[in-house]
């Protein structure tokens, strides 16, 4: 399959990294098909999509006689077997647990025609370590967004043909991305590997009650004079994903203070506040902030 031949997209996942590849994907042409485990979440996916759309209309990034027809290119479904068919690429942004993503997959390589080339956009994990679970191992790679950017990272595992890389690689100009494509496999592929030690040694400053989210983020902010801390940062992205990726990696090394750090995290998750996006997180944004 060729970048050229592209012209339907399955989005697993209708959360924030869904939403946001759903909407470059469908402003730049394609059709998109939204999956997720509930009505209620594809309800409010939609909604949101079509405000974004509207807005990028009125804003002239997109032409405004188009936000119709850019709409009504978005499908959204429960059911697998129906997201699955006739699709030419999967962008997968479900939970950022390697079970979750490996059943997930199984399941939709059953309903996926041949031809269709899976992709995952996990933050944290490599591709090799469910690429078995996809059945089509050649065809399967991660594609990694950083949300409100346009750089993308393209990363095969060892058996991902160079054909389904540079398909991904050309795809993510197609959507109006910049793609880094990375030599080989590597778990947090380039920022990442720089970011999540750095969110890390935040949160075991404050997990060893050493100091506040807000004295740390200050600390950083006043010297680099960067506009966001870690604690604003991590709030931005969505403590559920941060205290999954922050929780596997714990556990895989054997790692006392991150498991503290995961533990700290999760306090929040129970409580529901899962940053800017429920309200509350590290900071309170009803106010807001
Ligand atoms: N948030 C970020 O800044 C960011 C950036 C890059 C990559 N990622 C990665 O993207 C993935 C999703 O993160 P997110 O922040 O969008 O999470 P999110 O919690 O906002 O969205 C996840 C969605 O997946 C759905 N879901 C759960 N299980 C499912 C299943 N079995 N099948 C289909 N849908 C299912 C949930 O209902 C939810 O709507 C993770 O792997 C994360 O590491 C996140």
């Amino acid at each position: 399959m060729k970048a050229g031949d592209i012209k339907k997209i399955l989005i697993a996942g209708a959360g924030t990294m869904g939403q946001s590849i759903g909407l470059s994907c469908v402003t730049n042409g394609f059709a998109v098909v939204l999956y997720d485990i509930k009505d209620e979440f594809l309800v409010k996916a939609t909604d949101s999509l079509n405000k974004k759309i509207d807005k990028m209309a009125a804003n002239g990034m997109i032409p405004k006689e188009k936000a119709e027809l850019f709409k009504n290119n978005i499908t959204t479904t429960t059911d697998l077997a129906f997201a699955g068919a006739d699709i030419d690429l999967v962008s997968e942004s479900i939970p950022e647990d390697p079970d979750i993503k490996g059943e997930f997959f199984r399941e939709l390589n059953k309903v996926c025609p041949e031809r269709t080339i899976f992709t995952t956009n996990t933050s944290s994990l490599v591709p090799s370590m469910y690429a078995d679970k996809t059945g089509r191992p050649d065809r399967f790679l991660a594609f990694h967004f950083h949300p409100g950017f346009k750089l993308v990272d393209v990363m095969g595992h060892s058996g991902t043909s160079a054909e389904a890389v540079e398909t991904v690689r050309r795809f993510s100009e197609l959507i109006g991305h910049s793609p880094i494509v990375l030599k080989q496999e590597k778990a947090g592929y380039l920022f990442n590997s720089l970011l999540n030690p750095w969110l890390l040694a935040a949160l075991n400053l404050v997990s060893r009650d050493i100091a506040s989210p807000e004295d740390v983020d200050r600390s950083w902010k006043e010297i680099t004079a960067m506009p966001l801390g870690p604690f604003e940062l991590m709030d931005y992205i969505g403590l559920e994903t941060v205290w999954r990726i922050t929780d596997f990696w714990a556990r895989k090394r054997n790692d006392q203070n991150a498991q503290q750090s995961a533990d700290l995290l999760k306090q929040y998750v129970d409580r529901g506040e899962l940053g800017m996006k429920s309200g509350k997180g590290f900071y309170d944004y009803t106010g807001g902030k």
